[in-house]
């Protein structure tokens, strides 16, 4: 009996080994959907690298736990330091793993130091690159993850765009057509996943919240945590809004360490410690409203059809405004948070959800590698 190889176009398409990169708890959900899919059925090997640039456990193993992923095969435990240290320490550990696994393509995801880190570490090296989450652009260039998003999709051979403002972002600057695949966005993939189970928690009735009246806020990016006067603005409206309306923080790391350092507390905000995709994703789902600074949150509010009042001025997921539910508020002052919130609040947010955020995202990203893999010669 002859077993075939499925060869398309001359390459054993079946013999493909996939390297994904994760770092930071945003990409954990991401990656997911995405080993679901090149896992189930079609011979590949996957390798998984952790970089180790989220390490506490209620940052990236609690999300492993709560997403199914499997153990990483290797972790290059970078951990915390400043851009350069920590995106030199993954460039040089992921280039012995490289030489070991000899992948054929290296799959990193969303706009992190360790999604950068990899795909350069793979383009210096010759091995292709797919970057899932390609194209989002706040066309603004002190936020970190802009510069890594500019220059990761500059090196990658297939870019999958949730949303076609990623597309056309793409082609204005000059990444060829053939390399832009609209697949639609891995983190719905996740959460159309996730969303019963994470109903059936009712975390809000943990902390005692009734749904739909009460407010919660993440935050961490830089320019909104690392300067105090800043932090002091958002700290002082997150607790003018708590007086009227229970608010549950689940506190970043960055956030918790900088708050310590400057001598600020919430004195009527709920600060908790972080939570799990699934608590999270549960007690979003139950909330009056969101406040965020977050990318991920902005698309998840979107797809759970509530309120969002995101504190920068810019965002890359533009569709979160255009066709979700998403409002961006530029922190001038106390007064500017508080005035959003009020015009937000119960906001009726009927809306339809963006083109393709249909849960099948990483499957089209697996067919469009299948495809990819069958043209190389
Ligand atoms: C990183 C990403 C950001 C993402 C965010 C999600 C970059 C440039 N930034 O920002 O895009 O939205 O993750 O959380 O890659 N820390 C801990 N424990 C940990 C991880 C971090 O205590 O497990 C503390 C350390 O003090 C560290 C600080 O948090 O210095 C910041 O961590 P870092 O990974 O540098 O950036 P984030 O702010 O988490």
């Amino acid at each position: 009996m002859y077993c075939l190889d499925p060869i398309v176009g001359g390459f054993p398409i079946d013999s493909l080994t996939l390297l994904h990169v994760v770092g930071a708890r945003p990409n954990f959900m991401k990656i997911a959907p995405v080993l679901a899919a090149t896992d189930s059925g079609r011979g590949w090997k996957n390798v998984l690298v952790h970089s180790g640039q989220h390490y506490d456990s209620i940052m990236s193993e609690a999300f492993f736990d709560d997403l199914g992923i499997r153990a990483p095969d290797w972790n290059l435990g970078v951990g915390s330091g400043s851009h350069a240290a920590q995106t030199a320490a993954v460039l040089a550990g992921l280039e012995s793993v490289l030489d070991q696994e000899q992948p054929d393509l290296v799959l990193v995801v969303g706009d992190v130091n360790s999604t950068l880190a990899a795909a350069l570490c793979a383009a210096k090296k010759g091995i292709s690159v797919a970057h899932v989450e390609a194209g989002l652009r706040s066309r603004d260039r002190s936020m970190p993850e802009e510069l890594n998003r500019v220059l990761t999709d500059q090196l990658s051979d297939l870019c999958f765009t949730p949303s076609r403002d990623g597309d056309a972002n793409l082609r204005s600057e000059g990444v060829p057509e053939h390399r832009i695949h609209f697949v639609g966005n891995v983190m719905i993939d996740t959460l159309e996943k996730s969303r019963h189970r994470a109903a059936e928690l009712h975390a809000s009735e943990r902390y005692g919240l009734c749904a739909g009246e009460y407010v919660v806020v993440t935050l961490h990016r830089p320019s909104n945590v690392d300067d105090p006067a800043q932090l002091a603005r958002i700290v002082d409206a997150i607790d003018a809004i708590a007086r009227d309306h229970p608010v549950l923080v689940p506190i970043h790391p960055r956030t918790q360490k900088n708050m310590e350092r400057f001598g600020q507390t919430f004195a009527s905000a709920k600060a908790i410690a972080p939570v799990g995709y699934l608590e999270m994703l549960s007690l979003m789902g139950s909330a009056g409203l969101v406040v965020t600074d977050s990318g991920g949150i902005q698309e998840e509010t979107t797809a759970l059809g509530v309120p969002c009042l995101t504190l920068r001025s810019t965002t890359e997921r533009p569709i979160t405004i255009d066709e979700g539910t998403n409002v961006l508020v530029p922190v001038r002052s106390k007064g500017a948070i508080l005035e959003a919130f009020r015009s937000q609040w119960r906001r009726d947010v009927s809306h339809h959800l963006p083109e393709l955020w249909d849960g099948k995202a990483a499957d089209r990203i697996a067919d469009a590698i299948e495809a990819w893999a069958g043209q190389r010669s």
